[in-house]
């Protein structure tokens, strides 16, 4: 290694090769790290051996540039190796630097928002939840609510029976109404009582637009000494104005149901331009003072108690709420309608 412009020119040469080698696969980068660096045949490993042999005058500046040869080597390795490793993760579809996907947000039933926000105004109030079965007996759900015998609501054509009427028992059916968990939270609680009943009901309907098999309501029951007419309609008016704004407009308009005397309907005005008038009022709910033949089948004093009730449709305050014309598509799960709720 005496011929200094000879070695020049090796490295220079090897340097060449180094840097314009393409390594695009494994197989290439393999080939080229034998080829310079292996073990055995590697022409930088080649070079470093000899370092000993070079006068000693030359030997730190070659050593120096063979290790430069070396590490840019390694370099090169290392960098091919490196893209290929993204190339393959790219090649897989999958990309690790992507940001995540967002994931779509869920949305919570109108049916359920009415429901909870029900529920909400009468708790402000004092009122606690109670439940009662859906399958219910003539008793709870008609007689003992003052419906006579012969009421029409016993029909078959308005309610399920599950067992008809017998000599042994009088019926089993699904309820028509939440109204038969009046009567079980009157033989299970000693007044006062403050309580909203939320359920399902079933009614043996035809289906229409306005009508389904199957729907929900909410009773409030309040039994104490000196409860008044006044203090019903108080507490429906607030219940009206959390839900169709604190300018809504509410009658009360006489009815009958059998379980209450006196007994009222409420009406809402619903604003709509499109109608003689600017508007028309709909029906809401029903309520009363709980009648006192109510009060003595469970075995409550009518003389000293007093009390009263109301009954809403979920379905139809849902609907005026959000504007839904068909009943129908409350059952139907449809995520085109369900997603405008989010
Ligand atoms: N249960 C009655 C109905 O389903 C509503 C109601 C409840 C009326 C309580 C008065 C008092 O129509």
């Amino acid at each position: 290694m005496s011929d200094s412009a000879n070695i020049d020119d090796t490295l220079n040469e090897l340097n060449k090769e180094i840097e314009s080698a393409s390594l695009h696969s494994d197989e290439s980068i393999e080939s080229f790290r034998i080829r310079f660096l292996g073990k055995k045949q590697g022409r930088i490993t080649g070079l470093m051996k000899r370092i000993p042999e070079v006068d000693p005058g030359d030997r730190k500046a070659f050593g120096q540039r063979v290790n430069a040869l070396k590490s840019r080597a390694m370099e090169r390795i290392e960098t091919a190796q490196n893209a290929a490793q993204t190339q393959a993760v790219t090649s897989n579809d999958l990309d690790l630097s992507l940001p995540g996907r967002t994931l779509p947000e869920g949305s919570v039933h109108p049916l359920t928002q009415t429901h909870r926000l029900i529920i909400r105004v009468f708790e402000s109030y004092g009122f606690t939840v109670e439940e009662g079965p859906e399958i219910e007996d003539d008793w709870h759900n008609f007689t003992a609510l003052n419906f006579p015998p012969d009421h029409p609501a016993r029909d078959m054509q308005d309610t399920f029976f599950i067992e008809a009427p017998s000599d042994k028992h009088d019926g089993i059916l699904l309820r028509t109404h939440t109204s038969p968990v009046q009567i079980r939270v009157l033989q299970s609680q000693k007044p006062p009582i403050r309580v909203i009943v939320p359920g399902r009901v079933y009614r043996n309907e035809a289906i229409s637009y306005k009508s389904y098999c199957l729907f929900h309501q909410v009773e409030g029951l309040y039994v104490d000494e000196n409860v008044s007419m006044g203090d019903l309609k108080h507490i429906l008016h607030v219940f009206a104005r959390v839900l169709f704004g604190e300018d809504v407009r509410m009658r009360f308009r006489p009815s009958f149901f059998p379980f209450t005397e006196p007994s009222a309907e409420v009406d809402i005005w619903w604003k709509d331009d499109s109608l003689p008038g600017g508007g028309r009022w709909l029906e809401i709910l029903g309520c009363g003072m709980v009648d006192p033949n109510v009060l003595s089948a469970v075995g409550v004093d009518p003389e000293r108690y007093t009390g009263y009730a109301f009954g809403m449709g979920i379905e139809r305050i849902a609907m005026l709420r959000y504007g839904i014309e068909d009943i129908r598509i409350l059952y139907e799960n449809d995520e085109r309608f369900l997603s405008q709720f989010a």
